[in-house]
């Protein structure tokens, strides 16, 4: 059955954990989407695994409908969330309802996300009032990194909990029906999980979030750039793809790829005729 933002809900109130991956491409997210996850994230991580930049910020709404149409043709039950690119929001109102439409018909979305709190509550609020579904994102954004000066853990003194806590509940009060939490100490996302009526879906953010999230190079050992604390490896495909990769180099020099059943036949008679 597709998984609806109610699917969210009712989990949260279940008391039941969700799960999110990432994906980027039509055969990924048909796999992930198989394995029975709740919801794919087309992330601006994008720039940095698959387009090879060091951050998000040159991500375009092109890059983000691009991949996010390919993932959406993918999946049958998961909810797809694409992600909003740096500039396709911040700059006014109008243009965050005109880029979250684009992701939705282009996209073809079932919910987009946005980074920031208090600030953004707006765009959220006019984004939901046309009846497209948000997702906020709070903590480290990466977006704001060069704000941030570098990938730091967020929410640590006394008065960023406090910010956080308010952020949260502002984003909620605008609409959004989930709230993305990362990098932020887990005692602090529990205690934004416990008072939030909508769900939290945690990245290093600690095991009392609603639900987890995490970039799938990161948990497939398929990125190796830069692996934060909070990513768990569940297995290495990169040293697996590496080694086929290099068997494959070796098999095509020594002759034995392509192999007879690899090829297709031709009549013989036909062949004589071309000499
Ligand atoms: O872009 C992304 O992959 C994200 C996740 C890290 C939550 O926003």
């Amino acid at each position: 059955m597709k998984k609806t933002v109610h699917t969210f809900q009712e989990a949260k109130n279940l008391g039941e954990k969700l799960t999110m991956l990432t994906a980027y491409d039509y055969s990924t997210a048909k796999l992930i989407d198989e394995a029975g996850i709740d919801s794919i994230l087309v992330g601006d991580s994008l720039g940095n695994v698959v387009l090879g930049y060091e951050d998000t910020i040159s991500v375009t709404m092109e890059d983000m409908i691009h991949h996010g149409a390919a993932v959406a043709r993918g999946v049958k039950e998961a909810l797809v969330v694409i992600d909003m690119p740096f500039m396709s929001y911040q700059t006014s109102v109008y243009d965050a309802v005109v880029n979250a439409g684009r992701l939705m018909k282009e996209g073809r979305a079932n919910a987009v996300k946005l980074e920031g709190g208090i600030s953004i509550c707006p765009q959220i609020k006019a984004i939901t009032e046309t009846g497209i579904p948000v997702v906020a994102h709070l903590g480290l954004t990466p977006q704001s990194i060069n704000a941030f000066g570098g990938f730091k853990v967020q929410g640590k003194s006394e008065d960023a909990a406090k910010k956080l806590i308010e952020d949260a509940f502002a984003v909620q009060e605008a609409g959004a029906f989930a709230v993305v939490l990362e990098c932020v100490p887990g005692k602090l996302a529990a205690i934004i999980t416990e008072k939030l009526s909508i769900p939290t879906i945690g990245i290093g953010a600690g095991k009392e979030c609603d639900g987890q999230v995490l970039v799938y190079q990161d948990m497939l050992g398929m990125f190796s750039d830069f692996v934060p604390k909070f990513v768990k490896q569940y297995t290495n495909v990169g040293h697996v793809m590496k080694e086929a990769f290099r068997q494959y180099k070796d098999e095509v020099s020594r002759g034995i790829f392509p192999a007879e059943e690899n090829g297709y036949k031709i009549d013989d008679d036909v062949i004589e005729k071309l000499y």
